[in-house]
């Protein structure tokens, strides 16, 4: 039995012998605990997105087993309870809408109950930053634990990767070049074994970022959701999470602007989705650190690409985790002097370097030297210009480097439904130099700007073997997607940035080495145009009613994270009154 000098947390409800203590106890034993669970151990909240709606976190209910295990042995109490979860494959409009909604749910309930620390359990991509928010808000010890990638997908014989495989397909169906049969025949095989996409797609890159933090232990990243390990990994986590809890090692001592810059750092050397630009800036408003969209520039750029994963690469999440995994990279980043803060406190109490300075690396093809990158320049591309003042991202190692430097004519579509009704026209006017533009699938304008900015290529430059060509929009794109593409536009369409005033025919300049994105008419013209834009902006409907009101009229923009206004900043944990 563990008996702490600190005070814990949930002495407030259990440790008193009055009307209060006795109510949160004697409600409490209905679950057949006996009294001595409530004299001073550690209550380990064990913050579950369990949902059969969200099967990268399916197999969540016996991972939490695990962890339960751990934190009894060390002797704490678990309390599992359940949180939103966001399911990226099922949810519409787009899991991204209610990432905000279940980050309130999680700082709610730890705040509101008798938790002295928690163990966030999180997988699929949107679970990831929903759980660290809520958290972070409320600053309490916390611990992540990852549900770890699927196997690597099969079919006909070869290996092919979560999300990434369907854009591929499907576009080789609508050029002909495979048969829909065939097409269909891939399905099963793409997701053959619990846990999240095996690409370097969002869930993959969240939990490097979040090993990267320092919030989970050493290899929480990549190790398959079905491998032995990750049940240890689960169970070592209940472990030390009790250690935390003692300690009083809270979330912001981890979540350290040091913290930030290594996670930025790491995105650029795997190859990470773009939606992380996103999800780190929405954490570390939580924490009240400051993260500017330069950061990623500052930090990021020049930094190669030595992850060799598709999207952007060859590989799956089960190779890089027999390569050596996420330490593998940060010992090769280190020992380069690539990694800006090797002294960073992680989960474990030792620093970022400690945990990787003696980690093998097994394989050279999947985490290549230094010397040798996937790509040279892999940081995320921060654009600005007239087009997008507050900021743009592409991701250069999933675009093609010849359209980098790129100037073209724009094909505008109003909106999704516009886009998907005239995109496959053969008289619509576009060839491979043109820029296709999608409006109005921003934060507030889809809403929840959805991952449809990778949108695809007209079939008839399909049919010529066009593979690429610019995209912009203020929509993001899914992690697991490739093709060089311009997103994030800020401020959106919906919003009245610049983009709602792009007509087909302007020209568009697109210098990914300059960071600019230039439409190229007179300010005056673009002033006058967005004037007739303010006053026709009556005419969009209203949003109604429900959450989906309450999110239109207070998502930030993506260049501040998309968080709600006034969820930002870091809360505490502090409940002074009781319930009765
Ligand atoms: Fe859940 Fe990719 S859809 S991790
Ligand atoms: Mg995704």
């Amino acid at each position: 039995m563990t008996s702490s000098p600190r005070k814990l947390r949930s002495a407030e409800w259990f440790g008193t012998v009055d009307k209060n203590g006795f109510m949160y106890r004697s409600w409490m034993k209905n679950q057949g605990i006996p009294d001595h669970e409530f004299q001073g151990k550690p209550i380990i909240g064990i913050c579950n997105t369990w949902s059969e709606l969200t099967p990268c976190n399916a197999h969540f209910r016996e991972l939490a087993e695990r962890v339960r295990r751990g934190v009894f042995e060390a002797g704490g109490y678990p309390v599992e309870f359940p949180v939103f979860s966001n399911g990226e494959s099922n949810l519409r409009p787009t899991a991204m809408f209610t990432r905000n909604l279940a980050s309130m749910d999680v700082e709610e309930a730890i705040r509101g109950n008798p938790i002295d620390a928690v163990v966030l359990m999180v997988g699929c991509d949107k679970t990831t930053p929903a759980l660290l928010m809520g958290a972070a808000s409320c600053d309490v010890p916390a611990i992540a634990v990852s549900g770890g990638p699927m196997l690597n997908g099969k079919h006909q014989g070869r290996n092919i990767g979560s999300g990434t495989a369907v854009w591929q397909l499907s576009e080789q169906v609508k050029a002909g070049t495979i048969s829909i049969h065939e097409f269909m025949s891939a399905e099963a095989g793409m997701s053959r074994s619990a846990g999240t996409c095996n690409t370097m797609g969002t869930a993959s890159t969240m939990a490097c970022m979040a090993e990267a933090l320092g919030v989970t232990l050493p290899h929480n990243a990549a190790i398959p959701a079905v491998d032995a390990r990750r049940s240890v990994l689960a169970h070592l986590s209940g472990m030390r999470i009790v250690e935390m809890a003692l300690q009083g090692l809270t979330l912001s001592k981890l979540l350290t602007r040091e913290a930030f810059e290594n996670a930025i750092r790491v995105n650029a050397a795997i190859g990470g989705s773009t939606n992380a630009v996103i999800h780190l800036k929405a954490i570390a408003g939580r924490i009240g650190v400051e993260l500017a969209l330069e950061d990623w520039t500052r930090v990021g750029r020049g930094t190669p690409t030595i992850v060799d994963l598709q999207p952007s690469g060859r590989f799956l999440m089960e190779e890089f985790h027999d390569a050596g995994g996420l330490p593998a990279v940060l010992r090769r980043l280190g020992e380069a002097g690539l990694l800006p803060h090797p002294d960073a406190l992680t989960a474990n109490g030792r620093t970022l370097w400690q945990n990787v300075q003696d980690a093998p690396l097994w394989n050279d093809e999947v985490i290549r030297p230094l010397d040798k990158p996937l790509v040279a320049d892999g940081g995320i591309c921060i654009l600005r210009g007239n087009l997008a003042p507050r900021g743009a991202v592409l991701k250069p190692s999933a675009a093609s480097a010849h359209l980098l430097q790129h100037r073209g004519r724009a094909v505008v579509f109003e909106n999704l439904e516009d886009y998907k009704a005239r995109i496959a026209d053969p008289a619509l006017e576009v060839d491979a130099d043109s820029v296709l533009v999608l409006k109005n699938c921003g934060p507030q304008g889809y809403p929840g700007m959805a991952e449809v900015g990778n949108m695809g290529l007209p079939p008839k430059l399909l049919a010529q073997g066009v593979t690429d060509m610019v995209r912009l929009s203020d929509a993001r794109m899914s992690g697991t997607a490739y093709g060089t593409v311009v997103l994030h536009v800020a401020p959106e369409a919906r919003a009245g940035g610049p983009l709602a005033v792009v007509q087909s025919g302007d020209w568009i300049a697109l210098d990914c080495a300059g960071g600019r994105l230039h439409l190229e008419v007179s300010d005056e013209e673009l002033q006058a145009r967005l004037a007739v834009w303010a006053e026709t902006r009556q005419a969009i409907p209203a949003d109604g009613s429900g959450y989906r009101k309450l999110y239109v009229e207070h998502v930030l923009q993506a260049d501040e994270g998309c968080d709600f206004d006034f969820l930002v900043g870091c809360r505490g944990a502090e409940v002074p009154r009781h319930s009765h």
